[in-house]
C-alpha cells in the first residue's frame, strides 16, 4: 500500500519539477545542471510528505506542489554542495556522477545556489489559492529552516565535528538541523496550508522531528552496511572523514535499538488523529527505519 502510493506521488512531483525545471534555459549549463542535479531518482520524501498532509486533511494537492518543488530543489542543492571536494568530496550521487564531477566545481556551486534561490520564485510566483498571510508564513519558514538555523547550521556543525568525539547533544544538534529541518518543513507547510489545529500541529511537528532524526540514524547505517548498488552513493564516506554519526558514538548494534525506539515515538506522537486516517504515516515511519536506500 506504502509502496504504490510513493510511487504515484513520486511520479507526480517528478512531473512537476520537469515542468518547472524545462522552462529555464540560459546560461544552458546551469539549467542543465539544475534538471541533472535534481531529475535523477530520488526518493522525493520531502515533497511526499508535504502532500500526505494535505491528503490527511482532504486539501487539494496543487494547493502545496510549488512549496512540495522547491523543498525538494532546496534538498537537491544542499547535496550537490555537500558533495563538493570541500566538504564530503563523494563522486556519486543517486547512482550517477556528483554534479561537481559533472559539471566542473565552480559550476556546481553556482548550480546549487541557482536551486536555492530558484525554489523562492517558485513558491512565491507559482502557488495558486493560497492566501498571502499563509504564503509569507511558508517563505520565511522554508528560508529559516535551509538557513543558520537549520540545515546549514547542521552542516557546518557535522563539518566542524569530523576527527573529534563530540557530545549526544552536538550530534543532536547536527541531526536536527542537517537532515531534520528540511525534513520537519514540508509536515509544517502542509499543516499550515491545512489549516491544522493547534494540537494537530504540535503532533505533526513531533513526529516529523521524530522521523527526520530517525532518517539520519539509518543514513548513518546505510553509509556503514548500505549497498552502493541500493544507495546510489558511497559506503564508508563518514568513516573516510571520520564523521560523528550513531554508530560512530554508539556502535551500530545500540544505534539500531536507538533507531527502533525513535520510530517508535514517531508513531505515537500521532495518537491525536483517528487510527484509519494516518495509516501511511505510520507506514512511512518504517519505511524509513528499514529501507535499503
Ligand atoms: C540524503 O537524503 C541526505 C540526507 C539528508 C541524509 P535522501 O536519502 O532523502 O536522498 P535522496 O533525495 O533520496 O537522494
Ligand atoms: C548530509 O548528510 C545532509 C545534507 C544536508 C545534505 P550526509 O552527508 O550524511 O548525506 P549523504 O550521506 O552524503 O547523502
Ligand atoms: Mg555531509
Ligand atoms: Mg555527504
Ligand atoms: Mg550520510
Amino acid at each position: 500500500m506504502l509502496k504504490s502510493h510513493l510511487k504515484s506521488k513520486r511520479e507526480l512531483i517528478d512531473s512537476k519539477i520537469e515542468f518547472y525545471l524545462n522552462k529555464l534555459e540560459y546560461p544552458s549549463i546551469i539549467a542543465e545542471g539544475m534538471r541533472y542535479s535534481v531529475l535523477n531518482g530520488g526518493k522525493r520524501l520531502r515533497p511526499i510528505l508535504l502532500l500526505m498532509v494535505l491528503e490527511l486533511y482532504g486539501k487539494d494537492l496543487k494547493l502545496g506542489i510549488p512549496s512540495a518543488v522547491a523543498i525538494e530543489l532546496i534538498h537537491s542543492y544542499s547535496l550537490v554542495h555537500d558533495d563538493l571536494p570541500a566538504l564530503d568530496n563523494d563522486d556519486y550521487r543517486r547512482g550517477k556522477l556528483t554534479t561537481h564531477k559533472k559539471f566542473g566545481e565552480a559550476e556546481a556551486i553556482l548550480i546549487g545556489d541557482a536551486l536555492l534561490t530558484h525554489s523562492f520564485s517558485i513558491v512565491a510566483d507559482e502557488t495558486e489559492e493560497v492566501s498571502a498571510e499563509k504564503l509569507l508564513k511558508i517563505i520565511g519558514m522554508i528560508s529559516r529552516y535551509a538557513g543558520i538555523n537549520g540545515m546549514i547550521g547542521g552542516q557546518m556543525v557535522d563539518i566542524q565535528s569530523e576527527k573529534k568525539k563530540v557530545s549526544l547533544e552536538t550530534l543532536e544538534y547536527i541531526h536536527t538541523n542537517k537532515t531534520g529541518k528540511l525534513l520537519k518543513l514540508p509536515v509544517e507547510i502542509g499543516a499550515i496550508i491545512s489549516d491544522a489545529t493547534k494540537e494537530e500541529y504540535e503532533a505533526l511537528e513531533k513526529y516529523s522531528e521524530l522521523i527526520g532524526l530517525a532518517f539520519q540514524i539509518k543514513d548513518d547505517i546505510l553509509d556503514i552496511e548500505g549497498d552502493f548498488e541500493k544507495i546510489g552513493k558511497p559506503v564508508g564516506s563518514d568513516l573516510e572523514l571520520e564523521k560523528t554519526t550513531y554508530p560512530s558514538l554508539f556502535g551500530l548494534e545500540k544505534s539500531k535499538e536507538i533507531l527502533k525506539e525513535v520510530v517508535q515515538n514517531a508513531k505515537k506522537a500521532l495518537e491525536v488523529f483517528e487510527k484509519e486516517k494516518i495509516t501511511m504515516f505510520i507506514e512511512l515511519a518504517d519505511y524509513i527505519a528499514f529501507r535499503e536506500n
